[in-house]
């Protein structure tokens, strides 16, 4: 009699531990849903953290160069001994598509980096010596070895790069902002050219 009783109980408190366990793991494994308040806090923090990584991305845009030196959309350094002698042909260079121009204007010497695309639709003007002028093959826009616009049906004059000269006493100068071409002071050595291709300079017409 007494070991059916100690049975029943021993029985019972089992029971009993197996509910108290079934309770434990339903309490762990349950998830609590947010408040509104915490909701709006983490919609928060997540916008604050997308403007900052906007923020930060633009920054990055803008302190790196994008294009490494001498690739188009960089810059490219000009040895001065590749200069075309005043008033002579221009010299190409395709790696940066820019020619090398060097017209004496009212009898000054300058230099201008013209970008080798037509202005019309984006053919490539050649040199034509003996006619001394830009001229396109697709339908024939002209233009003087300052890459002003001669005539054809292009809008505007060649487009220009921005270029820095540096001369050997340390002093440098700057294309403009409307790219006219760089009076150069024959007087000085120039130590470098550095024409800028992520900076090119639209002429407002055929002018
Ligand atoms: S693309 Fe040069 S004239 Fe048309």
């Amino acid at each position: 009699m007494a070991s059916a009783s100690a049975a029943k109980t021993k029985s019972a408190v089992a029971q009993s531990e197996r509910a108290g366990r079934t309770a434990a793991a339903a309490a762990a494994t349950s998830v609590s849903l947010p408040s509104r308040r915490e909701f709006l806090y983490y919609i928060w923090g997540a916008s604050f953290a997308l403007i900052a990584g906007e923020i930060v991305a633009g920054v990055l845009w803008f302190a790196f160069p994008r294009f490494a030196e001498g690739e188009f959309g960089g810059a490219f350094t000009i040895d001065p001994t590749e200069l075309p002698a005043p008033g002579a042909a221009p010299v190409s260079k395709p790696e940066g598509r820019f020619w090398l121009s060097r017209p004496v204007m009212d009898g000054q010497d300058t230099f201008v980096a013209l970008y080798g695309v037509c202005t019309h639709l984006g053919c490539l003007p050649k040199w034509v010596d003996v006619n001394n002028r830009f001229e396109c093959p697709c339908h024939g826009s002209k233009y003087q070895l300052s890459g002003l616009y001669i005539s054809g049906p292009a809008p505007r004059s060649l487009d220009r790069f921005k270029t820095t000269i540096t001369y050997s006493d340390g002093t440098t100068v700057i294309t403009d902002a409307a790219g006219d071409p760089i009076p150069l002071d024959d007087s000085k050595i120039i130590q470098a050219i550095r024409v800028d291709t992520g900076a090119r300079i639209k002429r407002p017409g055929k002018v």
